[in-house]
């Protein structure tokens, strides 16, 4: 998948590159970009190496805003196991700046149309929050069903005390009869 690209009026979905390390770390250094998903704010030099890791792997792709020639957020689109089911899960980080402008809407729909018409796909699924609204409307605009609401189905944290933080998790899917 060496020369990924993709591209809507707006941005370009592509592989990571090292020189995208700054705005990768403008985001991800933000504790906001947490409230729903693992992990903790990073450096610079973890942003450096995260870069290097996505460019040479094929499970994270750089949305670039085109006319800005700056990466605004990321996509993680990686196909599941067994690979004969042709089921891929997505994911999505945009930085805050650049939200509620449609960007990651727009991006997802590409990934989507790319599943269905060349990779042949059967199914598209993500997972998210009940909580996290912004996320489960995108999905919805872009036509993924929610096909199931699992009760504390995980934790990313624990309080003070070490018990974990439990949440229920939204699960959303397409399948190719469904995609127009
Ligand atoms: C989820 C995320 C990627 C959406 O990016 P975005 O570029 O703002 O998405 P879009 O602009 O395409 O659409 C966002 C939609 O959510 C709505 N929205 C945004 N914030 C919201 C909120 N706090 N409550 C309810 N709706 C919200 C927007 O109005 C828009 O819907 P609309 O077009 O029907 O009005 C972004 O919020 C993000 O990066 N969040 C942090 C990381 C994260 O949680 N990732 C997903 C993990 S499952």
């Amino acid at each position: 998948m060496k020369k990924f690209l993709l591209e809507t009026n707006r941005l370009r979905i592509r592989k990571f590159s090292l020189s995208d390390a700054a705005d990768l770390f403008e985001y991800l250094s933000l504790p906001e970009t947490y409230l729903f998903e693992p992990g903790e704010p990073v450096d610079m030099e973890q942003a450096q190496a995260m870069c290097r890791e996505r460019a040479s792997g094929n499970n994270f792709f750089a949305v670039e805003l085109i006319t800005e020639h700056k990466m605004i957020g990321h996509l993680y689109f990686q196909q599941s196991q067994p690979l004969e089911f042709m089921t891929w899960e997505l994911g999505y980080i945009f930085n805050p700046k650049y939200q509620g402008k449609g960007y990651c809407t727009e991006a997802v729909n590409k990934i989507i149309e790319y599943a269905f018409t060349v990779l042949n796909a059967h199914k598209v699924t993500a997972f998210c929050n009940p909580l996290n609204e912004a996320s489960w409307r995108v999905l919805e605009k872009c036509g993924l069903n929610r096909e199931g609401h699992f009760k504390e189905k995980a934790f990313f944290r624990k309080d003070a005390l070490g018990n974990p933080l439990w949440h229920d998790c939204y699960a959303y899917g397409i399948i190719e009869n469904d995609f127009q």
